[in-house]
């Protein structure tokens, strides 16, 4: 009865350790405003800590994004991620925001997911097709055409993308729940890996013609950028 006990408690404990490590951890103080070293008092989740008392408002802001992004690139869609490298006093809060630029007629923000968060995404100009779909075995897509204060979720680390479906440029806010949420985006991470993934595996998991894996290998695979 003992061990049955005992293993019961390794299990919830085990539970506990899992979920507290799935999440950005508690920041354990008010703020610990990132710095780059040379004024840094303490360490805390990978950034030095300012000294509290060194602290000033500019540590916890940023100006101008209301400002649009450029555009102009093969994917037609420009990502400004406001993390705790942009607003030092975010590091240790958990959050991160982003404003998506997408063109005019297509701009595409390519599917990927977020390892370590999940997205809420609002839409203030043009039309956005937006949607996710669901891990093994379902692969169920959920979509919908977003338009202006047209809010959408894409639940944690999930396969998720948007695509600008209107004749205008489309301006998106998302925030993520993770100040380091990760981006894999997919078709570079298969087909621009660093070094090539050798053919026979790519050829045989997505059922295509070995010539063309190596011409999708040769192609300069641009992460979405700022
Ligand atoms: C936008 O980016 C393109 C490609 O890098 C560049 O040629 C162009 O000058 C940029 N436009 C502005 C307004 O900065
Ligand atoms: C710290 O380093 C990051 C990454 O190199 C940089 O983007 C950021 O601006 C730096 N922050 C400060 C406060 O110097």
């Amino acid at each position: 009865m003992k061990v049955v006990n005992f293993l019961v408690a390794l299990a919830v404990l085990a539970l506990v350790f899992s979920s507290a490590i799935a999440y950005d951890p508690s920041p354990l103080q008010d703020f610990c405003v990132a710095s780059n070293g040379s004024d840094s008092a303490v360490f805390v989740n990978g950034k030095f800590c300012k000294d509290p008392n060194h602290a000033t408002a500019d540590d916890f802001f940023f100006s101008g994004l209301n400002m649009a992004g450029n555009t102009s690139n093969q994917l037609g869609v420009h990502i400004n991620i406001i993390d705790a490298d942009v607003i030092p006093g975010l590091n240790t809060n958990g959050i991160t925001l982003v404003r998506i630029d997408f063109a005019a007629n297509g701009g595409l923000n390519p599917p990927h997911n977020h390892p370590r968060a999940a997205e809420l995404l609002t839409v203030l100009e043009g039309t956005v097709y937006a949607g996710f779909v669901t891990s093994n075995p379902d692969h169920r897509l959920f979509t919908k055409v977003l338009k202006p204060g047209d809010v959408f979720l894409f639940p944690f680390g999930l396969i998720h993308f948007q695509l600008n479906i209107g004749k205008t440029p489309a301006v998106a806010l998302a925030v993520l729940t993770s100040q380091n949420p990760g981006v894999d985006t997919i078709a570079n991470a298969v087909f621009g890996s660093n070094p090539p993934i050798n053919p026979d595996v790519l050829t045989k998991a997505f059922h295509l013609d070995k010539n063309l894996v190596s011409k999708l290998q040769k192609q300069v695979w641009v992460d979405p950028s700022e």
